[in-house]
């Protein structure tokens, strides 16, 4: 790795969200989101496992930033839980739940740390869903007022702001297929899950440009490259379609103004209740795409749809998930040519492995590392190739809380003892510390 072609504007940093590491979730008047209630319900999450004290960020968070001080990192991504800030979901705004946000940007700020804010990875206050949730469109207009209380209180600090997290994942995982919250499962609810959070993307990023003048604005979306199995025509068809539902789907509607016929036709009779002009609003231009990436797919059609196949010879992660930093360099091409966003962030990537602290406190974890030097080099490459990388976040700086899977996978380039809370960074905390400080030199 050379680290010169990436430009000293880059920002270095890593990711995380409120609910998988805030905890306090009864504090300072905080309303229940659906992920407090859908972790209520046993077999929901492994162990019963909840967010209720995750990482103790909440309290912790100064802690929490004199790591990131000592890693270097440039910037910062968190995310603002909807039901600290409104937690009806509308209406009255709690200035308690605002504050400990403020105290986090300053913290940041005093540091020399960017801080760059997610509106919505996935905490709909519950007031909103027993109101219908994001199958309803009347969820995308309460978003707004979300991005205005909080755009209104940080929008002078903030200038990197990304209306939505995956919403794919959202939209699919929660209402289509019910492994998150809400645990809805119906697929026209998922098709108008996935439009009401595009749309309340484009009307939010006009109110966040109002409240904070001169801000950058985008969204980010879980891209996946998706490659045939074979050669035959069939495989082809069939990596087609994976990357329509879940690349095409999002990217069209963003960047082109329309949703991609071949995956309408194939959803059919099923279809989003598209309005006059939401496809205008959907499309307002924003100044970066925030990609999150970890890994390929691999299609192969089957008799009766599609399949993944698995790669014999591929190192694969404890998710399941095949490494392949070649799919990060292909995509990062392929969103670039066809799409030409402004600029890219590459909001997401890592990995989880089964780490240990060994008995001589020390945590090593040699499979991160490499994973994360390899997609570091696909992104140089990339850059080299002329696409506007801007940023890199690793997920994440902690061990959190992994959705359904709890405690446990841990993704963290700092280890959490989670009996104690206390933070042990990996051998990957130092390597990246390195990488930061030797591209940071050259770049400079
Ligand atoms: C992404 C999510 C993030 C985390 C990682 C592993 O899909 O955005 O919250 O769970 O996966």
């Amino acid at each position: 790795m050379r680290n010169g072609s990436f430009p000293n504007t880059f920002r270095w940093g890593v990711a995380t969200a409120a609910y998988q590491i805030e905890g306090a979730v009864n504090e300072d008047g905080r309303g229940t989101s659906i992920w407090d209630r859908f972790c209520a319900i046993k077999g929901n999450v492994r162990n019963g496992e909840t967010g209720e004290v995750a990482c103790d960020f909440y309290h912790r968070y100064p802690e929490d930033v004199a790591l990131l001080r000592e890693l270097g990192a440039c910037a910062f991504r968190f995310s603002v839980a909807w039901p600290r800030v409104l937690p009806e979901g509308r209406g009255k705004v709690n200035e308690p739940g605002l504050d400990f946000y403020d105290r986090l940007v300053d913290e940041l700020l005093a540091n020399e740390i960017a801080p760059v804010v997610t509106l919505y990875h996935w905490d709909l206050p519950v007031a909103l869903e027993d109101a219908g949730g994001w199958p309803e469109r009347s969820t995308a207009e309460a978003f707004c007022e979300f991005a205005e209380a909080t755009a209104h209180r940080l929008g002078d600090r903030v200038s990197l702001w990304i209306t939505h997290n995956e919403p794919w994942v959202a939209a699919w995982l929660g209402y289509g297929l019910g492994v998150h919250a809400p645990g809805r499962a119906s697929r026209p609810d998922a098709l108008a899950a996935a439009h009401h959070l595009l749309l309340s993307h484009g009307l939010a990023v006009d109110v966040i440009r109002r409240e904070a003048p001169g801000a950058e604005v985008g969204i980010t979306l879980d891209l996946t490259q998706a490659y045939p199995a074979s050669s035959s025509e069939a495989d082809a068809a069939a990596a087609r379609a994976a990357d329509g539902e879940k690349n095409r789907w999002f990217l069209d509607p963003i960047f082109k103004g329309s949703y991609p016929e071949d995956v309408l036709a194939a959803l059919a009779p099923d279809a989003p209740p598209v309005r006059d002009g939401d496809l205008d609003v959907i499309s307002t231009p924003i100044d970066f795409l925030g990609v999150n990436y970890y890994r390929r797919e691999i299609v192969a059609a089957t008799p009766d749809g599609r399949q993944m196949v698995h790669q014999p010879d591929s190192m694969y992660t404890e998710m399941g998930w095949e490494v392949s930093p070649h799919g990060l360099y292909d995509l990062l091409v392929r969103v670039h040519d066809e799409y030409a966003p402004a600029a890219i962030h590459v909001t997401e990537n890592g990995a989880a492995f089964g780490d240990t602290l060994r008995h001589d406190g020390v945590v090593d974890d040699p499979e991160r590392q490499a994973f994360l030097a390899g997609h570091v080099d696909a992104i140089e490459r990339a850059i080299a190739d002329g696409v506007p990388v801007a940023g890199y976040f690793v997920w994440s700086l902690l061990d959190n809380f992994e959705w359904a899977h709890g405690y446990g996978k841990r993704f963290g380039i700092v280890y959490v003892d989670y009996p104690t809370l206390r933070r042990i960074p990996k051998s990957s905390f130092s390597w990246y510390r390195d990488l930061i400080a030797h591209a940071t030199t050259l770049g400079g």
